[in-house]
Parts: structure tokens; C-alpha cells; sequence
């Protein structure tokens, strides 16, 4: 196979998971016989600095052209503490996601054994969890109008928008999902206050029919926010806007062992983009010790979605999971014998290198 994967690294420690998520395509690549071209473009506040803006027209053209997008985080300080910030880094990542038409955003969560004892939830809630969220991308209080200060500075206003075409697209994939799951389907919403979310019962509850083999049930979010950490094993998947899902993965990711962990597919109808669920985490770049395993099951995810190879996306799958088996990975899973962020990259992709040398003599 002979494909072309835009790499947009942009901020923080995005640069350094991205790096080890590529050696683990090399190493997919170099075993089983694929092609991949990379083209790195620019995002962010690296996009800011080179060029003024966050998401360049060139980076869009990297994009549309490529096969597949890999993306690492965004994020930069400097423009976090100044409120009067004209352009910020986030809006090249809400432009990119909207200009692309990234409308569902896929994140998986599930509980690793070897993590278990490092969790503040208890074992034996956690074990066994395997649940996915669909995260509506491209709507929502992310995107809605108007938005914005009033003339006198005193006011500040955000709209949370959702059209019904907008909450069937994400809502046929997540039911699909389903079916080839364990054919639950909860759809966490506000409904109890929010006209959106009423609309977003109606639309889903009128689409069930279609999928007469999938139990649907309603969930607020606030009440899901606690039976997720309560009860993560009652979840199979797991719908919902685009705000919510921001919140209740990023808890959802404590189940895991860690944020560093959680990856996730950006789909839309002509782009997918795959990106870790964790931000640029500026305290941490530079030093070696960010997490890649997200960055690289996000490479993964990359692999099944995109360019359909079920078989190269376990195998990564497999090799995180022998790693983490015998104690390899960075000090937020490992924290008494943290191994490098490359370190990680490499033994990883060494090991599926290895593996196929095994199996071929
Ligand atoms: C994420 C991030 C982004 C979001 C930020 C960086 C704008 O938190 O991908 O989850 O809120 O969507
Ligand atoms: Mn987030």
C-alpha cells in the first residue's frame, strides 16, 4: 500500500509523540511492505510564528491532499494568559476540524491490567472497561453564533448551535458502532435544560428504529460524569455534543491509567485526522518524558480508519500492550522507572520490527 499522511506535529510535546507515532508507522511500513510519504505542515502557535496564522492555507492544502492526517497537540502559554490575544493557537485546530469537515471524533477508552494497581479508582471497578465515546466535532457551543463580548466589555456570550442533519450525521456512525459492539448506545445530553440537547433526544430517539438491534438509553451528563467513574463497564458507546464529550473523556482517561494514553479519529466525508486526546502539556516539552502511546494508538487508529489495515492497527495495539506489561513506559505510568519518550517510541516499534523477523526465520 503506497499512502500519504499529512504530519501536523504543532506545539508543546506534540513534536515529540508525533516523532514516536512515526516510527511506529516505519516500522508497520518496513513489515509489511507499505509506503508511507510523510508531509510535515504547520499548525498552531508554530503556525503563529512562522507565518501569523494558525492554520495556514498551505497546511489546509497538505491536508486535503493527503490520505490521512496525523495530528500531535496544540497549545502554547503564552497566548493562554493573554485575554486580548487577537489570533490564538486553538483556533488553527477549530478551523482545521471545521474547514475539514471532522464531524465525529472517535475516542476509546479502556482499562490496561498492567495499570490497574496505578489508578485511583479501585481494580476491580475498572478492569475490564471498554468503552468508546463519539464526540460531535464541528457544532455545538465550539462553533455557534453569535459569540462574543458586548460593546461594553461587561458581557460575554457563547451559543450552543445544533442543526438536526448535524446530530444524525455523528448519530448513524455511533449506532453502527454499536451494532458491531455490544449494541448499547447511551446518549449523554442536558436535556433537563438545554434546547439543544432536547433536540438531540428527539433526533436520536426518531434514528433507534433504524437500528432495531441496538438498546438505546439517556443519560444527563452530569450524572454520567459520576457513572463513568462509578460504573465504566455499563458503557459500551457512548454519544454526545461536542463540549460534553470534551469533559467526560479527559475524566474517562483516569480509567485508562492516564491522559497520555487516549487517542482518537477525527472522521468527516472526505478528511480523517488522528490525533491524541491530550493537549500540548508546555511543562513537559522538551524534557523527554511526555507520554507517546496516545500519539501512537492514534497512528493506529489511523491504520483501521483510513486506510483499512485491521491487521498493522492490532499488531501496534499488541506491542503497547507487551510494553506496558513488563513496566516499559514514561514516569506518569511508570513513575519510579520512567523511560523516555523515545525510549518508549522506539521499543515499541523495535518490538513489531523484532516480531516479524521471529516469525519469518
Ligand atoms: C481536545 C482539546 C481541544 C478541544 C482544545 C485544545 C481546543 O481539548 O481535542 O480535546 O477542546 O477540543
Ligand atoms: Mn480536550
Amino acid at each position: 500500500m503506497n499512502k500519504n499522511i499529512a504530519i501536523l506535529a504543532g506545539d508543546g510535546i506534540g513534536p515529540e509523540v508525533t516523532a514516536e507515532a512515526v516510527k511506529v508507522l516505519d516500522a508497520i511500513a518496513e513489515t509489511f511492505g507499505h509506503q508511507f510519504q510523510y508531509t510535515d505542515a504547520l499548525i498552531g502557535a508554530a503556525a503563529i510564528n512562522a507565518t501569523g496564522n494558525p492554520f495556514p492555507e498551505a497546511t489546509e492544502e497538505s491536508c486535503k491532499s493527503a490520505d490521512a492526517i496525523l495530528f500531535g497537540a496544540i497549545g502554547d502559554p503564552k497566548y493562554d494568559n493573554d485575554p486580548n490575544a487577537k489570533v490564538r493557537p486553538e483556533q488553527g485546530l477549530l478551523k482545521m476540524r471545521k474547514n475539514l469537515g471532522l464531524f465525529a471524533n472517535v475516542r476509546p477508552v479502556s482499562s490496561y491490567d498492567a495499570l490497574l494497581p496505578i489508578s485511583p479508582l479501585k481494580e476491580h471497578i475498572i478492569k475490564g472497561t471498554d468503552f468508546v465515546v463519539f464526540r460531535e466535532l464541528t457544532g455545538g457551543i465550539y462553533f455557534g453564533e453569535p459569540r462574543g463580548r458586548s460593546e461594553d466589555g461587561n458581557t460575554a456570550f457563547d451559543s450552543c448551535v445544533y442543526s438536526k442533519t448535524e446530530i444524525e450525521r455523528i448519530s448513524h456512525l455511533a449506532f453502527k458502532a454499536a451494532e458491531n459492539r455490544r449494541k448499547k448506545l447511551t446518549l449523554v445530553d442536558k436535556a433537563n435544560v438545554l434546547a439543544t440537547s432536547r433536540l438531540w433526544r428527539e433526533t436520536v430517539k426518531d434514528l433507534s428504529s433504524q437500528y432495531p438491534e441496538v438498546a438505546l438509553d439517556f443519560m444527563f451528563v452530569d450524572n454520567a460524569a459520576m457513572k463513568i467513574i462509578q460504573n465504566p463497564k455499563d458503557f459500551d458507546v457512548v454519544l454526545t455534543e461536542n463540549m460534553f464529550g470534551d469533559i467526560i473523556t479527559d475524566e474517562a482517561s483516569v480509567i485508562s491509567g492516564s491522559l497520555g494514553l487516549l487517542p482518537s479519529a477525527s472522521l468527516g466525508l472526505k478528511s480523517s485526522l488522528f490525533e491524541p486526546i491530550h493537549g500540548s502539556y508546555p511543562q513537559a516539552a522538551g524534557k523527554g518524558i511526555a507520554n507517546p502511546i496516545g500519539a501512537i494508538l492514534s497512528a493506529a487508529m489511523l491504520l483501521e480508519y483510513a486506510f483499512d489495515l485491521k491487521e498493522e492497527c492490532q499488531i501496534i495495539k499488541d506491542a503497547v500492550n507487551s510494553a506496558l506489561n513488563i513496566g516499559y513506559g514514561t514516569e506518569d505510568i511508570f513513575p519510579d522507572e520512567g523511560k523516555s519518550t523515545s525510549e518508549v517510541g522506539d521499543f515499541i516499534s523495535q518490538s513489531i520490527v523484532n516480531q516479524y523477523k521471529t516469525e519469518s526465520v
